[in-house]
């Protein structure tokens, strides 16, 4: 051995030595403050805290993230980053192009993890080969939520076309039930849409629309379609629903307030935390169409200085990935492990569905990145698309002139 390599590989492993002597430590920037999320990050907390780890927590409420990622950017820009951080989809690769995250190969090569992820979830948490980021968990965002009592005593069964769920609404609204439980939210109004959007255009549409940003989708009639089902969804909402968070839109459902909601299966992981069981007490069921649109909840490590945070990052991607942690979060959080070897015999029914369809939806080649919560676009151009959802949602817009400002507004954001 070169006497230059011989001294590197000392100091490499001098260094790796005092990671794994020093007491790990980390700051974990999140977003998960419902009742469901609170406790399925719990879960982590106390793994970490059983192996010796000291976790500081930095929440940041407000589903789907946008606040936190303000957050984010204002404590990495002050030169002061969190140690690890929730973040999924391209805004992990967007951090990697500014140089600022931490390289966790090390952990994921001695622990096989792309042996046991699926290509695709291992491919988001690849940073130029390198691994950037840990999965938890596949959400799934086209589902709807309903409150079984609620239809039953209505005479309605879960729709499986727009038109049947258009034609239990208008029944629902007749019988003073508020038909659809949402919170005006933009990144709620998004999550709608795209659901919308798969359901009505199918798969292909939705890829060329919303994850290849095709200027001829954006502006089809299938787009059309789409808003004037937004303009009825409008309709069904009730008129309290600006700026309500996700859950208390749940909330709206488990109590019989409203008969459905549209959202990802963090929903699920409300009712059951709140003891609700499926199939009695709340419905499930994919929103009408084909396909499957997914989100997979991650942790990226930023470069920060100190034995003992680098520790607790190495700790903390360890934990992230082992089989008993998978479990036990998953099945608070209403999502399945990234995991493909973690058995699902503790998990409820729209669990296997989740996985069924998972599977079904791969093989077909409509398993879709949901641009809503990050999965497909880079911020700018999923942001501008919302914008249009949101504006559209919150007025009297017609369609037409919504897709002429759908078309215009990713054209500038490209
Ligand atoms: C995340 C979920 C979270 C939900 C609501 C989604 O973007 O993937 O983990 O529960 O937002 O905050």
């Amino acid at each position: 051995m070169k006497k230059s390599v011989f001294a590197a590989a000392v100091v490499a492993s001098f260094v790796a030595s005092n990671i794994a002597k020093a007491e790990p430590q980390a700051e974990v920037l999140h977003w998960w403050t419902s009742g469901g999320e609170a406790k399925s990050v719990a879960v982590l907390q106390k793994e970490f805290a059983d192996n010796g780890g000291t976790w500081t927590d930095m929440p940041v409420a407000g589903g789907g993230g946008d606040a936190a990622m303000t957050a984010l950017r204002a404590r990495v820009l002050s030169g002061n980053a969190p140690t690890a951080v929730q973040l999924k989809g391209p805004a992990i690769q967007e951090w990697y192009e500014e140089g600022v995250l931490a390289d966790i190969s090390a952990v994921a090569e001695e622990k096989g993890w792309d042996t046991v992820l699926p290509a695709s979830i291992a491919g988001h948490m690849k940073c130029e080969g390198s691994w950037c980021a840990a999965p938890v968990n596949v959400h799934r965002v086209d589902w709807i939520w309903a409150n079984a009592d609620v239809l039953e005593a209505n005479g309605i069964a879960m729709p499986n076309t727009w038109d049947e769920f258009n034609a239990a609404a208008d029944k629902l609204q007749a019988a003073g039930v508020i038909p659809l439980a949402h919170g005006g939210q933009a990144w709620q109004d998004a999550t709608v849409f795209e659901a919308v959007a798969l359901g009505l255009g199918g798969p292909e549409f939705y890829q060329q629309a919303l994850v290849d940003l095709d200027p001829a989708a954006l502006q089809s009639d299938t787009m059309i379609a789409v808003f004037d089902q937004m303009r009825k969804l409008r309709g069904y909402v009730d008129g309290n629903f600006s700026g309500r968070d996700w859950n208390l839109a749940t909330a709206m459902v488990m109590n019989g307030e409203a008969a459905f909601q549209i959202m990802g299966d963090w929903a699920k992981g409300e009712f059951l935390a709140a003891g609700k069981a499926p199939g009695e007490d709340f419905l499930c069921a994919s929103t009408p169409g084909n396909g499957y649109l997914y989100v997979v909840d991650s942790f990226a490590m930023f470069d920060v200085d100190g034995d003992d945070k680098k520790a607790g990052q190495n700790l903390l991607a360890d934990l992230i990935m082992g089989p008993n942690f998978q479990e036990v979060f998953n099945l608070n959080k209403g999502s399945i492990p990234a995991r493909t070897d973690v058995a699902l015999d503790k998990f409820e029914s729209c669990a296997h569905t989740s996985a069924a369809d998972m599977a079904a939806s791969s093989d077909e080649g409509s398993l879709l990145p949901s641009y809503a919560h990050g999965m497909a676009l880079r911020g700018a151009q999923a942001g501008a698309i919302t914008d249009v959802v949101t504006a559209h949602f919150n007025s009297d817009m017609s369609s037409a002139d919504a897709v002429k400002m759908l078309a215009d507004a990713v054209a500038n954001s490209l």
